[in-house]
């Protein structure tokens, strides 16, 4: 559409790096249609919210949101203008019928397998009114469509390989939202990492809601796992840091061993959610392992990778956790020495198993318990980045700091460094000597 005018497109993401990244390809399907991106709602010819339904609090912060959009529709249509609204995202899949009614203004809501059917969407609202609503699993898949603008002139980029869950832990909404497991082909991928690299990206994130369960097509017709994936993707020239998130304890395999032992490339990080250290806890959530297992995993790790770290995901205050329970918990995260890990009071969600369950656990004992983990998990990041004090660390630097001059990037571990220098440095990897350490982040000099 060359000769339509140029419209603003104002797009906020909620939620897992999955949506990150259907942002970028919704935002790389919507240029054709004459979209340019805007970080200021009041003039947004559309306003796009990717949602997400992981806890009750993301889903209810929607809602707010969409509250104010409308208020910000309504002055722009006594001004002669119009905002159209779109939800698209997890809570679009998951309760898109509900947020028709409780929000009848909004115009589109599409859900993360339909997105691609957003340019036909529009048009079609703009001709007629009413809420189009789209959340099938269509067919043809959204990775056929448009190739996202993943570099956006940055190194580091994502690439979602794999979606969907087929593991349906009791306490977890996203084999609902998502659907089946599916992993695109190894060519599909290495087609999109090399774009990727041609617009000077230098770091790979892969991505899936359970990564390591990929299993797509090899380009010998054979199935691949992660491992071998990884293998293939460490021969691109040019890519010089891999990494991969999420991942399941019980899909570690050898071939994915081998690979955190082979390839320098790979960055020695692995985020692990364990979830809980009570096996007890652990059987009614479904994860189908047990905290010894877990435990032998990332022995397993650490002898094929003696430098990696870890982080994970804990959920407190699931049904039935006693104080028992929760030292278990605790002991886990003790022997572990996690680099980083993020905790969650359990919020029951529509819908799941554990939801149902008789003992829930009082608000206030989930907020005391989250509180004492929370504590701890700071201070063994503390400990972890007070031990990179006097190392010399690849840093690849990649936004701007809050104060003047400062500029972030990320260690191997993943940690936060922030270093002084001029914005020239943006997107390159500099050799940097640390010097301080905090519980979130490092500060250091470009050697
Ligand atoms: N696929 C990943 C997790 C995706 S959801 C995995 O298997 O670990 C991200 C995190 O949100 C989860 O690891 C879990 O810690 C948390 N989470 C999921 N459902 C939750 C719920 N109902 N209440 C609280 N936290 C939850
Ligand atoms: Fe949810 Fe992860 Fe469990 Fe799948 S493996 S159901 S995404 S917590
Ligand atoms: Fe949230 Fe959906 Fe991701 S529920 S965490 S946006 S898969």
């Amino acid at each position: 559409m060359p000769d339509s005018p140029v419209r603003k497109l104002f797009l906020k993401t909620y939620g897992c790096q999955m949506n990150v990244y259907d942002s970028q390809r919704m935002a790389a399907l919507l240029k054709p249609l004459n979209f340019e991106e805007t970080d200021d709602m009041h003039q947004a010819d559309l306003v796009l919210l990717n949602t997400c339904h992981i806890r009750e609090k993301a889903a209810e912060k929607v809602y707010s949101e969409l509250g104010r959009i409308k208020t910000i529709r309504n002055r722009r249509r006594k001004q002669g203008s119009d905002t159209l609204i779109a939800v698209a995202g997890c809570v679009a899949q998951a309760e898109g019928e509900e947020m028709a009614r409780r929000a009848p203004f909004v115009d589109m809501i599409v859900g993360p397998q339909s997105y691609h059917h957003l340019p036909e969407l529009i048009t079609k609202v703009l001709r007629q009114k009413g809420t189009a609503l789209l959340t099938d699993f269509p067919e043809v898949t959204k990775f056929d469509a448009a190739m996202p603008d993943v570099a956006h002139g940055r190194a580091s980029a994502f690439v979602t390989i794999q979606e969907g869950c087929d593991k349906f832990c009791s306490f977890c909404v996203v084999p609902y939202t998502r659907g089946a497991e599916y992993s695109r082909s190894v060519t599909e991928i290495l087609e999109e990492v090399q774009n990727a690299l041609d617009q000077g990206v230098v770091e790979i994130t892969l991505l899936g809601q359970n990564v390591n369960a990929y299993h797509g097509q090899g380009p010998d017709g054979t199935v691949w796992g992660l491992g071998r994936l990884l293998f293939a993707l460490a021969e691109l020239p040019r890519l010089q840091r891999i990494r991969y998130t999420t991942s399941h304890p019980r899909d570690v395999d050898d071939d994915l061993i081998a690979a955190h032992r082979d390839l320098r490339v790979l960055m020695p990080f692995l985020h692990l959610p364990v979830q809980s250290g009570s096996d007890k806890i652990l059987r009614a959530m479904n994860r189908k392992h047990t905290q010894a297992e877990y435990l032998s995993i990332i022995e397993r790790l650490r002898q094929a990778r003696p430098d990696i770290a870890f982080s994970s995901d804990f959920i407190v205050g699931f049904p039935g956790e006693t104080e028992a329970d929760f030292e278990d918990t605790f002991s886990l995260v003790k022997a572990v020495g996690y680099a980083q890990a993020y905790s969650f009071a359990y919020s029951p969600r529509p819908g799941t198993p554990a939801s149902l369950e008789p003992l829930q656990v009082p608000e206030d004992v989930k907020r005391e318990r989250l509180h004492r983990l929370q504590a701890l998990i700071t201070e063994g990041q503390q400990a972890f980045n007070q031990a990179s004090i006097g190392k010399t660390l690849p840093v690849l630097l990649e936004s701007r700091g809050k104060k003047a001059g400062q500029i972030m990037g990320r260690s191997p571990h993943m940690q936060s460094v922030l270093v002084q220098g001029p914005e020239t440095w943006l997107n390159t990897l500099k050799t940097v000597r640390i010097t301080g350490g905090y519980a979130n982040s490092l500060i250091g000099v470009v050697v």
